[in-house]
Formats: structure tokens, C-alpha cells, sequence
């Protein structure tokens, strides 16, 4: 009989420990290591275990034509950087409900022509069945096959037998291998059942994606721990309202890592949302209202219109608040600094409230100058034309610097009726003024506030 013993592992890098300590040795975090009970298992996966298994000359090695495959969605594809890829692991995590079970299901139910095998060791298959045929996809799709089943010996005896051609496992937290005393759910069944199931895959030139649990403190026990082991993660999170879900990649081995797809949740199941901006730029929104500015920031390959809204008023205490919502607090009070000392606003004595519209958070730097547009918009109580877009990165100085990719954040603004985009002077040349006459070059926040108030 194997022997059995105890060990301390840390739920946020898997160190593992013979005594338990506070403060994990590994990556310094405080009250991450809990107990867990191990039973050797028997060597697996030995070098000498796989035959004719040798280096071989990088010439030799067969390349694959054709080895991404569609997802079935254009969001998740642009995430994966062009579909899935034959033999990489891909890990989705994100909170419970959110909808990582029905992304998976639908883009199964659209890659029609793949076997596919969707592991649940959550949901019994009426439940399953239950939500494929709310989907819109249902139809026609024979070649998904649905196995509720948790033993990753099962899972794999499955997928030897089966010829699949894609396969899901839906969670990671609920695997479990019988060779380890552990229960489902910890550090080493996750890491354990999903290494054995990624090197399966992998060596079978499967696509396999998993899905993991994360908690609102961040994560119970899985998807830290499985990063290095898989090729892509991907978080799906929803908006702080709730109204739509963001698709991010964390990292990407085939592909981007700034790319961000968008979903709303529907009654038939996800939909994408191809042009985001117009989530963020309603056409209801009040133009007569002061402090509403518009700007066009750059996440991944896209370009995106947000709004920014700025209130401000004279304080009521002595000292003025400055508060921020979906941009940096401290990138605020510098703006507000700029503003005060270059450009002979007087702030000091103001509240300032600002808010990205649809609860986003922006650290592209292009944003600046909607912020400065906003707060000033709001300081002189005077509404901004509804047809201005303004894109730059503020200096120290009240300079206004060059942005990346002008050119798409321009055709972005275009796109979405925007008929006057202000950009950095340094960025307008004779192709973006002659293509689009509504560009107007500024150099600094005074000429930007003459150009827009007169
Ligand atoms: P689910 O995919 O189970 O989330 P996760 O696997 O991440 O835990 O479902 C997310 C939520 O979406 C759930 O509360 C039910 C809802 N939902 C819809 O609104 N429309 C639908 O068509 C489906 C299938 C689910
Ligand atoms: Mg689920």
C-alpha cells in the first residue's frame, strides 16, 4: 500500500511546504497555505515510458497546414488569435454564472462538422440538454457529445476510444484522479487531472479547453496554478452593470495579449457584439448637458468610442475630492495640476467627480484629453457639440502628445458619425487631413480650447 502524507501547499503559486508557515516562501502572500493529504502516485509520463520518443532536427518536424480552427465566434477567434489551435490547451476562467458554461456549449454547437466531446462534471446531461435547446444554434448539431463524468481515468479512457475532435471539460475544480487522496477541487487534483489531460491532447493534436472557477477574492484553488500549463487563458468577466461580458486574453502563446471581445446575454444565449462602441456611445445620451466629452481609445487591433463625464463644482469642505471612476485617481489630479499651472484654470478650490460610461476602466493615455474636455466642459458650464471626438495624451506642460494608432482611432470616430476628431498636431498629415477634412491638429490644452469653445 502507498503511503500516505500530509503536505502544505500554497492555493495561490501551488509551493508546496512540510510545515505550515503564514507567509508563503514562494510568492509572499499571506494565509495562502492550507493542508492537504498526498498518496504517491506511480511514476507517470517517465521519458522511458514513450517509445521512439527522441529530440529531431527542426527541418524534419511535419508542420500542420490549417491548424487553427474556428470557434464559431468572430470575439472569441480575435481572443485566440484567429481560432483554436490543434493541440493547445486553452483555460477560461471567470466567475460562476457568467456564462463560460453557454460560450463553450454555443461555440460547439457552431463548429457543426466536429466531433466533440463536452466533459461536465457539474451538470447532469438534462441540464445540458436543457440549455442547448435554448440556444439558437440547437439545430443540426449531432456530432457534440455530452459525458458527465469526473475521473480524469475516465475522461481519458474516453478520449481514446472516442475519435473526438475537440474536447471541453467543464470545470477543472471538479476533476479528480483516484491515484491522489486529495478531494476535487484542490491545488493538486487541478493540477494533477489537468496536466495528464493536456498532455494527452496535445500529443493526440487535440484543441482542449478548460474552464475554471474564479472567486470573487480571486481564485479558490486552479486557474493560478494551471497558467503555465496551458498555451492561452482567457477571462470572461461581466461589466459591473452587468449588461454585457468581456472576453480578455491574460496570455496568449498563438496570438495577442490586447485583444477583448464583447457578449451580451440573451434569452437564447450569448450574442456578439461586433461594434462595441456603440455599447459606449448611446443616442440617447443628453447633448445639452455640460461635461459629456467623447474620445476613441485603442484596445488591441480595435478601436473604441467612450464617453467620459466630468462634474464640478465648488467644494463643500475644506478640501476639494477628487473622485474617479474607470480612470486613475492619480492621473486625475495630475490633469487637474496641468490645468491649474500651464493653462491658468482655477481648480484648486473645485470638487472634482469624473466617470467612464459603462463602468470601463481606461489606461490607454489617448483618453487624456477627453478628461481635460470634460472637466473643462463642466467648469464653464458650457455643453460640447455632440459631433466632437478628441484623441491625444496630455504632457506635463499642457503639451498634448502623440498617440498610437491614429489613423484607425480617426476611421473609428468617422465610422460612428463623428464629424470633427481633434488629434495631436504632430500626427496630422496630408493623407488623415485630405481623406478626412473634419480632423483638426492641436498642440496644446489653450488651442484646444479655443477650437472648441472659441
Ligand atoms: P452559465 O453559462 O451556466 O455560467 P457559468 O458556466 O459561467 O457559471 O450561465 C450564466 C447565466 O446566464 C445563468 O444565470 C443563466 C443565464 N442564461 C441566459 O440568460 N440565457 C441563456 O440562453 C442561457 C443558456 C443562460
Ligand atoms: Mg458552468
Amino acid at each position: 500500500m502507498a503511503k500516505t502524507h500530509t503536505q502544505f501547499v500554497c492555493r495561490n503559486c501551488g509551493h508546496k511546504s512540510v510545515k505550515w508557515v503564514g507567509k508563503c516562501s514562494s510568492c509572499q502572500e499571506w494565509n495562502t497555505l492550507y493542508e492537504e493529504v498526498v498518496q504517491k502516485a506511480s511514476p507517470r509520463n517517465t521519458a522511458n515510458s514513450k517509445p521512439g520518443h527522441s529530440p529531431k532536427s527542426i527541418h524534419s518536424i511535419e508542420t500542420m497546414d490549417n491548424i487553427r480552427l474556428g470557434s464559431g465566434f468572430t470575439e472569441l477567434d480575435r481572443i485566440l488569435g484567429g481560432g483554436y489551435i490543434l493541440g493547445a490547451a486553452v483555460l477560461i476562467g471567470g466567475e460562476p454564472g457568467v456564462g463560460k458554461s453557454t460560450l463553450l456549449l454555443q461555440s460547439l454547437l457552431r463548429m457543426k462538422e466536429v466531433r466533440s466531446l463536452y466533459v461536465s462534471g457539474e451538470e447532469s446531461s438534462q441540464q445540458i440538454r436543457y440549455r442547448a435547446s435554448r440556444l439558437q444554434e440547437y439545430d443540426g448539431a449531432e456530432q457534440v457529445f455530452v459525458f458527465c463524468e469526473n475521473n480524469v481515468d475516465a475522461i481519458l479512457a474516453e478520449l481514446s476510444g472516442g475519435d473526438y475532435r475537440f474536447v471541453v471539460v467543464d470545470s477543472v475544480q471538479t476533476l479528480y484522479d483516484p491515484a491522489l487522496d486529495s478531494s476535487p477541487g484542490t491545488v493538486s487534483q487541478v493540477r494533477e487531472c489537468s496536466f495528464r489531460l493536456v498532455e494527452y491532447c496535445k500529443e493526440k493534436n487535440i484543441p482542449l479547453v478548460l474552464i475554471g472557477h474564479i472567486n470573487k477574492e480571486g481564485i479558490i484553488a486552479g486557474p493560478k496554478v494551471l497558467e503555465h500549463l496551458v498555451d492561452t487563458v482567457i477571462q470572461f468577466e461581466g461589466d459591473r452593470q452587468g449588461l454585457y461580458r468581456i472576453l480578455r486574453s491574460l496570455k496568449n502563446r498563438f496570438g495577442s495579449t490586447h485583444e477583448m471581445g464583447f457578449f451580451e446575454m440573451e434569452g437564447s444565449g450569448l450574442r456578439e457584439v461586433l461594434s462595441p462602441s456603440d455599447i459606449f456611445i448611446s443616442d440617447s445620451r443628453d447633448k445639452s448637458l455640460s461635461g459629456c466629452s467623447v474620445s476613441c481609445i485603442m484596445e488591441g487591433s480595435r478601436g473604441l468610442l467612450v464617453e467620459v463625464q466630468a462634474l464640478v463644482s465648488s467644494a463643500v469642505y475644506g478640501t476639494p475630492q477628487r473622485v474617479s471612476k474607470g480612470y486613475d485617481t492619480k492621473k486625475l489630479n495630475m490633469v487637474l495640476a496641468v490645468l491649474e499651472k500651464r493653462c491658468g484654470f482655477r481648480l484648486s478650490l473645485k470638487d472634482v467627480f469624473l466617470n467612464i460610461t459603462g463602468g470601463f476602466s481606461v489606461e490607454d493615455p489617448g483618453i487624456d484629453l477627453a478628461v481635460v474636455l470634460a472637466i473643462l466642459s463642466s467648469n464653464e458650464d458650457i455643453p460640447i457639440d455632440p459631433g466632437i471626438c478628441v484623441i491625444g495624451e496630455l504632457g506635463l506642460s499642457g503639451e498634448i502628445r502623440s498617440v498610437n494608432k491614429p489613423e484607425q482611432r480617426i476611421l473609428e470616430a468617422i465610422r460612428l458619425g463623428f464629424s470633427r476628431v481633434f488629434i495631436p498636431a504632430a500626427q496630422v498629415n496630408t493623407k488623415n487631413s485630405k481623406e478626412h477634412p473634419g480632423v483638426i491638429g492641436v498642440k496644446n490644452i489653450n488651442e484646444l480650447f479655443t477650437g472648441i469653445f472659441g
